[in-house]
């Protein structure tokens, strides 16, 4: 069975990390064009510097683990030699915490800085600033940004999410609000005869493209999903 996950903010809110969109539509007291776009970024270094540090020193707090939903994808995956793909939006890092293995973070990840001008990309847990030396070049300052994908930038990894969505059997959607695209249109690309499955505690814009819709908190349900999945599985087994 070929299986595709795609998580999002809600995966990891149980975790204690705040999802991005509130009611009153500001991102932790931020409007996103201040602080999730390339132009951002070049008239406000400063603040959108400022604003990934903390959710970076957020992420870095000890209390902050992967909870029960992380943990059953990456025992799924472990326990499986079924094609696996999880692609998630999310930039904190507790998949791979997790375990997790086969990984596509197509938004980047929080823990990674990358240069402006090389584009490479280096594994980062420090405060960034405008002035920050370039470790591989320390004369030069200020190259480097967060490898964080932001709006109107092209995610990480769009053909292999495309070539993997059009082979899914599975396709599994957890605590995404389906408004940002193209995740949001992943699951369409899914053929016919895969089964949809979303997770979410609310409805969302895509609910009506799945076949089966599960409301409650990932924590629970992500692992009572996965428990149900393996029991059938094993009913399959023992019939065939
Ligand atoms: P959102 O914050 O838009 O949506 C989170 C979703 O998770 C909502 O649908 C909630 O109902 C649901 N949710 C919250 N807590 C949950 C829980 N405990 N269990 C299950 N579901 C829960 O987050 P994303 O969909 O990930 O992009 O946002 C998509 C992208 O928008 C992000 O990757 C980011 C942002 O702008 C970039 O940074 C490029």
């Amino acid at each position: 069975m070929k299986v595709v996950v795609l998580t999002g903010a809600g995966i990891s809110a149980e975790s204690g990390i705040p999802t991005f969109r509130s009611a009153d539509g500001l991102w932790e007291g931020h409007r996103l064009e201040d602080v999730a776009t390339p132009i951002a970024f070049q008239q406000n270094p400063e603040l959108v510097h400022q604003f990934y540090n903390a959710r970076r020193r957020h992420l870095l707090q000890a209390h902050i683990l992967p909870n029960a939903a992380h943990i059953a994808l990456a025992d799924y995956e472990a326990t499986h030699d079924d094609d696996f793909l999880l692609i998630t939006q999310n930039v904190d890092n507790l998949h791979f915490v997790a375990g997790s293995q086969n990984i596509l973070p197509m938004h980047g990840q929080l823990m990674e800085a990358r240069c402006t001008e090389t584009n490479k990309v280096i594994p980062w847990c420090e405060d960034l600033t405008p002035h920050t030396p370039d470790p591989e070049t320390p004369s030069r300052r200020g190259r480097l940004r967060p490898n964080v994908v932001w709006f109107g930038e092209t995610p990480y990894g769009m053909e292999e999410i495309q070539r993997a969505a059009q082979n899914a059997d599975l396709f599994l959607a957890v605590g995404t609000s389906a408004v940002v695209y193209p995740a949001a249109g992943i699951v369409e690309q899914t053929p016919s005869y895969c089964r949809r499955v979303e997770i979410n505690l609310d409805a969302t814009p895509q609910s009506k493209v799945f076949t089966e819709t599960i409301r409650g908190p990932a924590s629970i349900e992500v692992p009572e999903f996965l428990q149900r999945l393996q029991t059938e599985e094993n009913k399959q087994t023992r019939s065939d």
